[in-house]
């Protein structure tokens, strides 16, 4: 981490992943246009909010009984599964990838629920501005591998990412990893308890019982990689 920030006084994150791929078609360019506004979770950037004002997730959300946040969507499969199965809660993604926003977006069009919001951005910029304690339930599933070990310390879990986690969590919070990287279990498993999680017993080779599957997930199926389902807990006090 550094202390270099920009004009806005947006503090210096390098983000080292891809933010746009194929040329979107025309669907998705309108999608992007007209939808993603719907579903904005408030101002998160710091050209909108300099001040980092905390997000109103009530008023966002009302009536929802819990908060969740996913981080890194990819292409919504997991979002939009979880957003209709559990439609008392409100869901928050965030994912800078934009063709991925806009498959998330054709998703939410077919699937017809209303129980979510984007971030297409950064999570960190989010964490920023999400209230302390708020969330109740955090998914990252199939994270950015980074293999080369000069490169680990760009994987989320690590404590640049899992500080700020730990802090918009509420007490008792779930904070689930799914990954088919054995050397990403390693890592999750020396440094998400080095954060201060503690792990629920629960097999890791066994997928939750609400567990919808994400390309990702079947690419690793396909090529041989078996999943690894990880399960911690923000503790109580
Ligand atoms: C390997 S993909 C997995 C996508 C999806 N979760 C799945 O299982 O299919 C990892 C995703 O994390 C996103 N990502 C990487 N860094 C991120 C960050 N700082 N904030 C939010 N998302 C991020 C990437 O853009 C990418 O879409």
């Amino acid at each position: 981490m550094t202390d270099r920030t920009h004009k806005s006084g947006a503090p210096w994150r390098n983000f080292h992943g891809r933010i746009h791929g194929k040329t979107l078609n025309r669907r998705q360019q309108d999608m992007l246009e007209t939808d993603l506004g719907h579903f904005s979770p408030g101002p998160v950037s710091w050209e909108e909010n300099p001040d980092r004002t905390p997000l109103d997730l009530a008023g966002l959300f009302p009536g929802k009984d819990e908060i969740w946040l996913e981080i890194g969507f990819g292409g919504g499969e997991h979002m939009v599964a979880m957003a209709a199965r559990y439609p008392g809660i409100g869901l928050i993604g965030a994912e800078p990838y934009v063709n991925g926003v806009a498959q998330l977006l054709g998703k939410i069009r077919e699937a017809e629920v209303q129980n979510l919001a984007i971030h297409a951005g950064d999570v960190r910029d989010l964490f920023d501005v999400i209230p302390d304690g708020s969330i109740a339930k955090a998914f990252l599933n199939y994270p950015d591998p980074w293999p080369k070990a000069r490169h680990h310390k760009r994987r989320f879990v690590t404590p640049q990412y899992l500080e700020p986690l730990m802090r918009v969590l509420a007490p008792g919070a779930e904070f689930r990893v799914a990954t088919d990287i054995e050397d990403y279990v390693r890592q999750t498993i020396e440094e998400v308890p080095a954060a201060g999680f503690a792990r629920v017993d629960h097999p890791m080779d066994e997928a939750w019982s609400d567990w919808p599957s994400t390309r990702y997930e079947q690419k690793a199926l396909r090529e041989g990689r078996p999943p690894h389902y990880l399960t911690w807990q923000k503790p109580v006090d």
